[in-house]
């Protein structure tokens, strides 16, 4: 008889958010760490994310279609961006660029993900990914000053070497960590259609 414990996301409807950072490519062992824990991971990736790791990768490990393009409707009788903001159980944003962390934090909605995230009403997680020196800037401060505000849940990021050569704060949250938090988040969390 199997003792294994189920995750709290098993079942659950993920949308994971890639923005364009060096880090973009852990984004392929979450998605697949979190679809071996039987969740629905649906890859929402922006144009900065595909300059790092492509489209085709995180399908082949989500196992669902990866949306990028907010322009391209495939089903007349859906708005793609508004149906995956309902499906969702958990927005989890991973890495998020302090672009993306700006355009959640002043409702800016120029893609997929961040008109997605305006629509959406389950909870958020952030893991943030970037320059050290980005991270604290005052901007990026108050912009997750804001999200912390309405209640979005952050992650990281850690301190350690950085691609762009800084040793600092600004590293992507290591995936167990991030997967954690993750089912931290889902347990006893009402499920979509009951938003
Ligand atoms: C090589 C390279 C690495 C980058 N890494 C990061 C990063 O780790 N975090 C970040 O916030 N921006 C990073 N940027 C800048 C973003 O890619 C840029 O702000 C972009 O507009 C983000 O778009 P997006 O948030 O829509 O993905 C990087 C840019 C380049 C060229």
């Amino acid at each position: 008889m199997s003792t294994a414990v189920r995750s709290p996301l098993a079942g659950k409807n993920i949308v994971l958010g890639i923005a364009g950072s060096i880090a973009a490519y852990k984004a392929a062992d979450l998605a697949s760490t979190l679809r071996q824990l039987g969740a629905e991971v649906w890859p929402v990736m922006t144009d900065g994310a595909k300059r790092f790791v492509t489209p085709l990768t995180l399908q082949a490990v989500a196992h669902h279609p990866v949306a990028h393009d907010l322009w391209s409707e495939e089903d007349a009788g859906t708005v793609a961006h508004v149906a995956l903001a309902d499906r969702a159980d958990l927005l989890l944003v991973a890495p998020a660029t302090a672009n993306v962390i700006a355009q959640f934090a002043h409702g800016l909605a120029p893609d997929f993900l961040t008109s997605l995230y305006l629509v959406c009403r389950a909870p958020v997680l952030i893991a943030p990914a970037m320059n050290g020196k980005m991270w604290q800037h005052a901007a990026t401060q108050a912009n997750v000053a804001t999200l912390r505000q309405r209640g979005h849940a952050f992650i990281g990021p850690e301190d350690g070497m950085q691609a762009c050569g800084y040793e600092g704060v600004g590293r992507l949250w290591p995936v167990a960590g991030i997967v954690a938090e993750a089912e931290r988040l889902m347990v006893g969390s009402p499920p979509a259609g009951m938003r």
